[in-house]
């Protein structure tokens, strides 16, 4: 049993990004290659655009050529694929991001939300360990907290049966990833849970790109102030928070990123202490060469509550408009308000978000302005 040695320079490090060419996917691929690290995407572009990687080569000042940033068009599911990209690179970590992530969706179709991003991480985490690389940070969610214990939400915050079957999928992943520490102890697992990442590139030119009518807050703001959508439905203003609308913590996209980079620095041992605080937070012994071993699970949010009226708000003052919106009733399985508390990356990984809410809309306009129809334009 081994495991590959994160303890290296970033120049040498190479980080299989599943789910890259999405929208947290395409930012992590920025922040890891300007940081230096050599960065392997696997991506099947079911809801993503190989565009945002030839973007992400502008952004970064990569040739098309550049073997720095290499791209494989397969779905984790496919085994053989997989092999093909260990054996064709020389993997030392991976960041997960690939998995389906509509909530409405995943009640009407839960065989396929289980079947790729349960299964889907099953064949990643059984691909990599044939290669000896036990490096995983997995993007997990504030879903799993559902209604929180208390507020704000501390990695310590008891997890809540999920109300949908994608919140499900994160949850048991979590479950998995811990697993295979408890039955391999080489295994180095960071389980994020991001709270909600808006934003987008300050440059315009990588950014959320939902397909259909969007499901989320921010990009629905973003096609009403582009003229795409007449009207921004506000669902419920009778909840007990300041305005009645509910509360979210808002992440800047880039901020989330650098959370990732930040994370593979810790499980490197280059930053922190190891102290692993939390329910299922499990710290192991490091190996010889300083990297860590074990579960370490941080919350990736600014701590930060802002309304869906101060998101709107917000929205306005970036595009220099009014933005038209009508209370709706409230939507199922909506909690009144969730923010976290960040304690714990800033103390560990060195970590802190950056940018506020008026930054996320601002440079969610950039890009929603400069690209109203996404990717599919270009
Ligand atoms: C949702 C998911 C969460 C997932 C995350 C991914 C639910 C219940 N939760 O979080 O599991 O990890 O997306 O990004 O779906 N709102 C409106 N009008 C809209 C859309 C949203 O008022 O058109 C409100 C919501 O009621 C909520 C806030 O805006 O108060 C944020 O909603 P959304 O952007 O969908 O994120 P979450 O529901 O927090």
């Amino acid at each position: 049993m081994a495991n590959k040695s994160l303890a290296k320079v970033p120049e040498s490090t190479c980080v299989l990004v599943t789910g890259g060419a999405g929208f947290i996917g395409s930012h992590t691929c920025v922040e890891l290659l300007n940081k230096g690290y050599r960065v392997v995407v696997v991506d099947d572009l079911s809801n993503s655009s190989k565009v945002a990687l030839d973007r992400v080569r502008q952004i970064t000042g990569l040739s098309a050529d550049d073997a720095r940033l290499a791209f494989y068009e397969c779905n984790i599911l496919d085994r053989e694929a997989l092999t093909r990209v260990f054996q064709e690179n020389e993997i030392d970590a991976i960041i997960h991001f690939a998995g389906f992530k509509a909530v409405g969706e995943s009640v009407q179709k839960p065989l396929e939300y289980y079947w790729n991003n349960v299964a889907g991480t099953l064949v990643l985490c059984s691909v990599a360990r044939e290669f000896d690389v036990k490096n995983i940070v997995f993007s997990s969610s504030a879903t799993v907290y559902g209604e929180p214990d208390f507020i704000p939400i501390t990695e310590s915050c008891p997890k809540h049966e999920a109300t949908n079957p994608y919140g499900e999928t994160k949850s048991m992943l979590e479950r998995v990833l811990t697993d295979l520490y408890k039955g391999d102890n080489e295994w180095n697992v960071v389980l994020l849970r991001y709270f909600n990442p808006i934003g987008a590139h300050e440059s315009g030119l990588i950014g959320e790109d939902p397909k259909g009518i969007p499901n989320n807050l921010l990009p629905y703001v973003a096609q009403v102030a582009v003229g795409k959508l007449a009207c921004v439905g506000v669902f419920g203003d009778d909840y007990p928070t300041p305005d009645g609308t509910g509360v979210r913590d808002y992440i800047h996209v880039v901020d989330l990123a650098r959370g990732h980079v930040a994370a593979l620095e810790w499980m490197g041992g280059k930053v922190g202490t190891g102290e692993a605080i939390g329910i299922g937070s499990i710290k192991g012994t490091p190996a010889e060469d300083g990297t860590r071993r074990g579960v370490g699970i941080f919350n990736l949010g600014t701590g930060k509550g802002s309304s869906v009226l101060d998101v709107i708000h917000a929205f306005e003052r970036a595009c220099g408009h009014e933005l038209a919106y009508e209370i709706k009733p409230r939507r199922a399985g909506d909690v009144a308000e969730n923010y976290a508390a960040c304690d714990k990356a800033r103390d560990e990984l060195g970590w802190v978000a950056e940018y506020d809410l008026d930054r996320m809309c601002a440079d969610s306009w950039r890009w929603q302005s400069t690209n109203p129809n996404g990717y599919a334009a270009s």
